[in-house]
Order: structure tokens, then C-alpha cells, then sequence
């Protein structure tokens, strides 16, 4: 289905009032290699999106999107393992919630994550002391200028903290279409989160219920009140830069993280600057979860942008820290650098 001079309104989950040239649903990878066709013959920009629930507008899109919605579930099994093959246009909460159903466990950590499968391992999502990384087997990528299906297996990924091999190699003409995830038939829970320490769950369906509970308290429904979840990424510092920030702020919140470094809390650090409940237009900070901007109804992209630029010079100022965002910036001909948008 094409259609022309679409609104993105309701179609991207901070509710921004944008819109994009065409806008192309695809139900299977041949409608995603004719409207890459189509986008060079006319000399358009080409974007892939799923459910756009990280994604900034920044301003109108001058091109074709394309919706992926390719779906399917194959589930095998072996002695040890659950091995699925989902399509990338699949909703991730509902395979989730789908595979508990069916006494499959272990993805239960990540329920409640807004978008498609085919946009979890680009950043790698991440929850509850849990990141696609701990399953994922493959994923399956389409390379848009010659029609190739390409399989890279996890190892190849370089998964880390909200990043992936498809933010860079993978990135421009690649389209992910298909990931596969591995589960162990062994359930074993994950409670290493603070939020879930206290926990006694009998089944994953005790933390599938908690996590929504904890989301509930911090994260507003998009549908409701727009919003991209964490705006920006939590900060990753030395050693040494957090023992001296510990000394002048000795209640930040650390974390240890690989390579003996230490991840902060970015919200925290955006609650001392007294920002909360701060607002530019009708953008805004949520009142229980500092780390994400909201849309109160009719934000305009640059409210959103000159609040977050106002965010990163304050905790700049205060900690000389740089937040750096995790949600991707889009402008009229594609993605740009987020970074040196908010500088
Ligand atoms: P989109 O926003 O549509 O796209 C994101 C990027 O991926 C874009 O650059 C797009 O071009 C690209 N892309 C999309 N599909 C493909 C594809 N098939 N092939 C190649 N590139 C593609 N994230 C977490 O990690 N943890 C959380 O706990 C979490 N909680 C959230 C809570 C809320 C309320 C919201 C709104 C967001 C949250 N997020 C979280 C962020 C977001 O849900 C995830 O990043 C999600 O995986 C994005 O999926 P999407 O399909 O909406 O991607
Ligand atoms: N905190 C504050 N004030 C705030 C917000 C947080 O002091 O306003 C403190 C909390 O008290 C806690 C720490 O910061 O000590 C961490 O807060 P929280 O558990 O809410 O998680 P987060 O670090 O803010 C990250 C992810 C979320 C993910 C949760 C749960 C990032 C950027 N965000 O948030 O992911 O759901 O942990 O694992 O890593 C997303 O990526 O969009 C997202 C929502």
C-alpha cells in the first residue's frame, strides 16, 4: 500500500504533527526492494522504520518511508533450546507476551518495549538487567542494492550498551528482516535489577506482571502521552571520573560496566539539575522518570530539540557530562548526527 503526503501524527510515538513525501506499508522484503528502486529513480530519500518509537522528527520527511510489518513466527527446538525465526515486522511485546503463553521463557525482562523485532538488535534493547545480546542467534539483513539476504550471527553483532553492528557496517542500504532468538527450555530467572531484587517469582509471568507495574509508575503510555522512552543514553564514565564526581555528589547512582568502567544514571543526573517537570512549548520532562521527554499534545519538533539542548547544557554545566541521545534524529533527506544537533 502507497500513499502519498502521508501525516506521521499518530505513527510516531512522541505524537509529533510531521509528515513524510510516500509512505509505503511492506508486508514482504519484494515491496521493500521496489521502494528502494522507486526512491532512486525519483531521487528520493529512503527510510526503514517499524512502530518509529525512537525515533526525533526533526522536520518533515522529503522522502519514502517504509513501514516494515514483514511477519511470521517458526518455532524449533532442540533437547536444550527454543530456537525462533521471527519476522522483523513483528511487535516485540506481543512475541514476548505470545511466547510466555506458550511456556516459552525468557524474554519476559524486555515485555512492554514499544516497536518491531526488526529494530531490537540495532540498539541492542535493553531492560531490567536483560539486553537482546543474552538471545539473540542471527539476524537476518537484506542488502537493498542487490537483493542479497545476508546472515550475521551474533558474534558478529558487536553488541554492547545501546549499540550494534547495525548502526554502522550494517547501516545505510541494509534492512533488517528477520532475527533469530535462542531460549533456553531451562528457565531460570533474571533478578539482578534493583526494581526486581526483592522478587519471589514462581513463574516469568510474576516478572511479566512486575515489569509492567514498574513501567506503569515510570514510563507514560505513548498512546497517551507522547513520548521515545529514555532520551538520552546513560553515561559511560572511567573509573576515576566517577570516583571524582562521588566525592562533590556522593549519592549518584553507579553502575558497574565492562572494561572497568562505570555507567551513571542519566535521570538522576537531569533530576539535580532541577529540571524536572521543566517545559519548552508543550515538550516537557516526565514527572516520575527524568531521563524521558514528553509531547503534552502539540510540541513542535524544535520544542523537543530546544529542550533537550537545554537539558544537556545544564547537566553539561553541572557534572561535565555530555548526554548524548539515544533516540535517532531524522531530517528531511534522513538520519542525521543527533549529537551535533543538541550542540
Ligand atoms: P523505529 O523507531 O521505527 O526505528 C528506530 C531506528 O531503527 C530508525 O533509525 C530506523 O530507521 C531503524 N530501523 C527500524 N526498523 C529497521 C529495519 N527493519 N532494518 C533496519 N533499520 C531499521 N528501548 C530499550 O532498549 N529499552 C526500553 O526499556 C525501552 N522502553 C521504551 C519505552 C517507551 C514507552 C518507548 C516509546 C520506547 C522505549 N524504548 C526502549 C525505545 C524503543 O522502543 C526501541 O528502541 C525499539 O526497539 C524501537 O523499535 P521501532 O520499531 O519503533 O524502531
Ligand atoms: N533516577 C533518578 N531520577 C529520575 C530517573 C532515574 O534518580 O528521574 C535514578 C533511579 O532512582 C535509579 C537510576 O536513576 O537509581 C536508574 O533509573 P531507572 O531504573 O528508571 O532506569 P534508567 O537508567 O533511567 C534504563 C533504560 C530504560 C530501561 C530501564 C530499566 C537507558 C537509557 N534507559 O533507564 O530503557 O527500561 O533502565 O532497565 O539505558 C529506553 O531505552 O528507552 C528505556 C526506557
Amino acid at each position: 500500500m502507497i500513499t502519498k503526503h502521508r501525516s506521521l501524527k499518530v505513527k510516531n510515538t512522541l505524537g509529533l504533527d510531521v509528515s513524510t513525501r510516500f509512505l509505503i506499508v511492506a508486508e514482504k522484503k519484494e515491496t521493500i526492494l521496489d521502494a528502494w528502486k522507486f526512491s532512486k529513480f525519483l531521487k528520493l530519500p529512503f527510510l526503514i522504520l517499524g512502530e518509529a518509537s525512537n525515533v526525533l522528527f526533526v522536520e518533515d520527511f522529503a522522502g519514502i518511508i517504509v513501514l516494515n510489518r514483514i511477519q511470521g513466527i517458526n518455532i524449533y527446538e532442540d533437547s536444550k533450546l527454543w530456537k525462533l525465526h521471527i519476522g522483523a515486522g513483528e511487535n516485540w511485546h506481543k512475541l514476548v507476551q505470545n511466547m510466555l503463553t506458550k511456556g516459552i521463557f525468557g524474554l519476559e525482562n524486555l515485555a512492554w518495549i514499544p516497536g518491531t523485532v526488526g529494530s531490537v538488535p540495532i540498539q541492542n534493547i535493553g531492560a531490567y538487567g536483560v539486553e537482546l545480546k543474552d538471545f539473540c542467534s542471527y539476524v537476518d539483513v537484506l542488502h537493498l542494492k542487490n537483493g542479497d539476504i545476508k546472515r550475521i550471527y551474533s558474534t558478529e553483532c558487536n553488541f554492547s550498551y545501546r549499540n550494534s553492528i547495525f548502526k554502522n557496517k550494517y547501516w545505510t542500504d541494509f534492512v533488517i528482516i528477520a532475527v533469530g532468538i535462542s531460549l533456553k527450555k531451562k528457565w531460570q530467572p533474571i533478578l539482578t535489577y534493583n526494581d526486581l531484587k526483592y522478587l519471589k517469582p514462581i513463574s516469568a509471568w510474576d516478572i511479566f506482571n512486575e515489569i509492567f507495574l514498574i513501567r506503569k509508575r515510570k514510563i507514560p503510555d505513548p498512546k497517551v502521552i507522547g513520548n521515545v522512552g529514555s532520551f538520552f543514553k546513560n553515561p559511560i564514565v572511567t573509573k576515576k571520573e566517577a570516583k571524582l564526581l562521588l566525592r562533590y555528589f556522593p549519592t549518584m547512582p553507579c553502575y558497574p560496566y565492562i572494561n572497568n568502567q562505570i555507567k551513571l544514571a542519566a535521570g538522576w543526573l537531569i533530576e539535580q539539575c532541577n529540571l524536572k517537570e521543566f517545559y519548552i512549548g508543550d515538550s516537557g520532562i516526565y514527572k516520575n522518570q527524568a531521563l524521558i521527554l514528553i509531547n503534552k499534545g502539540h510540541a513542535t519538533s524544535q520544542d523537543i530539540l530546544s529542550l533537550a539542548r537545554e537539558i544537556r547544557i545544564r547537566v553539561g554545566k553541572k557534572f561535565n557530562i555530555w548526554l548524548e541521545p539515544e533516540v535517532r534524529f531524522i531530517k528531511a533527506k534522513g538520519e542525521c548526527d543527533a549529537v551535533a544537533m543538541l550542540s
